[in-house]
């Protein structure tokens, strides 16, 4: 059996309720419960919707997961819970169920950054990060580029969505090709079937003669309204509206930036590994792209496993297992939830 400090990690910030045991450097339980068939009819996450969900869902999730570890939560070390960035109603449920379990119990809190979790949890079955690593996370919430020193526990963010993450992106034009939610999985189903290379869609913020700043930056609001502009021609001409083209293309599009942004990273900063993370990590296309492009360029693609990708319990435990083995100074209990939270503050402080 794994030996070490055991850490629960409960992960509120957006749709999953996820709880994560980990003990020493292994997972012992890991459980998440969706409440995305909750919001599929409106076409993306409903953020009261969300709030109720976690809190129906997470003593069932806890208790699933204390059993999963087959533990008493008297034998954990300490809690970590996610404090933000994320919906603000949703990470108040998951933070309140972590104080009042820190409090009953007498254990240590640590209050974590949710994108630093997403990064690091690579961890779990990749063992560390080589340094200098570039990340990228890409999912309904976030796209960003973040610089990683994985041994100084450092990240430092390179740039990030100015409008609509890509997930989100892709959710929207999955709508407007009446295609259902979420639309991830169901572009890059259609795409399948379709040429990317039918219609030119455009590359948001690559333009090589814009100025040094905001190179690391993305834009994936033009991309959707030229989908949606294509959609209104076809429909004016009056013949059908050929969707699996459009997912082809929509798709290619997005991932060309996603793919060359991540590689002019990589290169400026003399990173020889790439991780990606966040829901979108598990578009095939993307999968391919970077297999087609950053090994030949020596640089090394880790994608954790589907699970660990989207949000999740268990990247909360291993950030905390990491905290709590470098010694760091728990979060206190007066700590507050940010919505916005820039990835290099890992540790959210009571003031
Ligand atoms: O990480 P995640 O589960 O939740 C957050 O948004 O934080 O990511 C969900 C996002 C959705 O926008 C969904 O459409 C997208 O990930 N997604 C995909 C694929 N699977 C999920 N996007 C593109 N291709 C996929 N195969
Ligand atoms: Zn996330």
């Amino acid at each position: 059996m794994a030996e070490g400090p055991v850490v629960l990690g409960i992960e509120t910030s957006c749709d999953e309720t996820g709880v994560g045991v980990v003990r020493g450097g292994t997972v012992i339980a890991d459980v998440v419960a969706s409440s995305m068939d909750q919001h599929a009819p409106f076409g993306g996450v409903v953020p009261e919707v969300a709030s109720r969900a976690h809190v129906e869902a997470l003593p069932a999730a806890l208790e699933r997961a204390r059993f999963e570890a087959d533990l008493d939560w008297s034998e954990i070390d300490a809690i970590a819970v996610t404090a933000g960035p994320g919906l603000k109603g949703a990470l108040l449920v998951g933070t309140a169920a972590a104080r009042g379990m820190a409090i009953a119990l007498g254990k240590p809190l640590y209050a974590v950054n949710h994108l630093a979790a997403h990064v690091l949890v690579d961890g779990v079955e990749h063992g560390e990060l080589p340094s200098p690593t570039v990340a990228l996370l890409v999912s309904g919430g976030h796209t960003e580029l973040i610089l990683v020193d994985d041994r100084a526990c450092q990240l430092t963010p390179l740039g990030s969505t100015l409008d609509d993450a890509v997930g989100e992106a892709f959710d929207k034009v999955a709508r407007l090709l009446g295609l259902p939610f979420p639309g991830g999985p169901s572009i890059d189903a259609a795409a399948r079937e379709g040429d990317p290379d039918s219609i030119a869609f455009p590359r948001g913020m690559t333009n090589s003669r814009r100025s040094a700043d905001g190179r690391f930056d993305f834009s994936f609001s033009g991309l959707k309204t030229a989908v949606a502009r294509w959609v209104q021609r076809q429909e004016q001409q009056g013949g059908p509206v050929r969707v699996a083209d459009a997912a082809a293309s929509f798709q290619e599009a997005a991932v060309d930036v996603l793919v060359s942004k991540a590689l002019a990273a990589c290169r400026e900063f003399g990173a020889g590994s790439l991780v990606v993370g966040g829901g979108v990590a598990a578009n095939s296309r993307l999968r391919q792209t970077l297999a087609d492009r950053a090994e030949p360029a020596g640089i090394e693609v880790r994608i954790p496993r589907p699970g660990l990708c989207t949000d999740n319990g268990t990247m909360v435990a291993w950030l905390g297992h990491r905290l709590v083995a470098a010694g760091v100074e728990p979060s206190g209990l007066e700590f507050p939830t940010r919505s916005q939270l820039p990835v290099s503050e890992i540790v959210l402080r009571s003031p």
